[in-house]
């Protein structure tokens, strides 16, 4: 899997690209992230990316010019990368969308700056894609957010690839269970007594409990909608019975 991030900060991605489970993924040959400094692209000898926008108001537009320069350039070998735009009105990011994006090949990811890009650049962009509804002053953190959650989807680049199904949204959409490690005991505090049996099937009875009573209580209609859909085991729908009596 392929990543070309547009950006005129390339530095902020450095460390993102370097530590952890991603760097690993980066060093290790699993996904090959390009961050391309939009400013290399700019026609004149200042390097400008940025202009007025026309219509008068505060602020700067990234000029279309660089971007597009930068597209034909890293498309001219004929294969089209999926193109997203970080705005702040895209469609939210999700887990949903994380799977869809780790199915695709190459992925480009276009980060506005100062008052957004300019409108044209809009006719390469497959997706205008969100991390939430408040406006930050970039599309860098919003691209390492979006490059994250789909590359820990890849296969090979997780450790233990059993974690990725227990993640909350990932099975059904249902939330993960509570976690505990050693002491036992902190500041009075025990780990629940099941976790420490060593009883297998207990234990996974428990967890399967917490993470239906989790998304019983922050996501109710999710519930429901599987329910309806049948999607819920005949073990599962006794649980939710037991926990609604409680
Ligand atoms: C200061 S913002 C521009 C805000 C824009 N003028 C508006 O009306 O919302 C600069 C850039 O940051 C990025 N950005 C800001 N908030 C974002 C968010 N919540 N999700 C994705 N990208 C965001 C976008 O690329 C945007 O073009």
């Amino acid at each position: 899997m392929r990543f070309d991030v547009l950006t005129v900060l390339p530095n902020i991605f450095d460390c993102f690209l370097q530590e952890g489970v991603i760097g690993k993924a980066v060093s290790h040959g699993k996904v090959e992230v390009n961050v391309i400094n939009i400013r290399d692209f700019a026609f004149d000898k200042h390097k400008v990316v940025d202009d007025v926008p026309y219509g008068g108001g505060p602020g700067m537009v990234l000029k279309p010019e660089p971007i597009l320069r930068a597209y034909d350039e890293l498309t001219k070998d004929g294969e089209k990368p999926y193109v997203l735009l970080t705005e702040p009105w895209g469609e939210t990011f999700s887990q949903k969308m994380a799977i869809e994006l780790s199915k695709k090949e190459r992925i480009m990811i276009i980060c506005g700056r100062y008052e957004g890009v300019d409108e044209r650049v809009k006719t390469i962009v497959d997706k205008e894609v969100s991390i939430g509804d408040f406006v930050l002053t970039g599309g860098e953190l919003p691209a390492m957010v979006i490059m994250d959650a789909v590359i820990r989807l890849v296969p090979g680049v997780l450790g233990n690839e059993e974690s990725l199904r227990a993640d909350s949204f990932m099975d059904r959409g249902l939330l993960g269970y509570p976690n505990y490690t050693r002491p036992a005991v902190f500041r009075g505090m025990k780990v629940p007594e099941v976790l420490l049996s060593g009883h297998h099937k207990k234990i996974e009875l428990w967890r399967k409990e917490q993470s239906l009573k989790k998304t019983l209580k922050k996501n109710p209609k999710l519930i429901e909608e599987l329910k309806q859909k049948g999607l819920l085991t005949k073990e599962e729908l006794e649980i939710l019975k037991k926990i609604k009596n409680t």
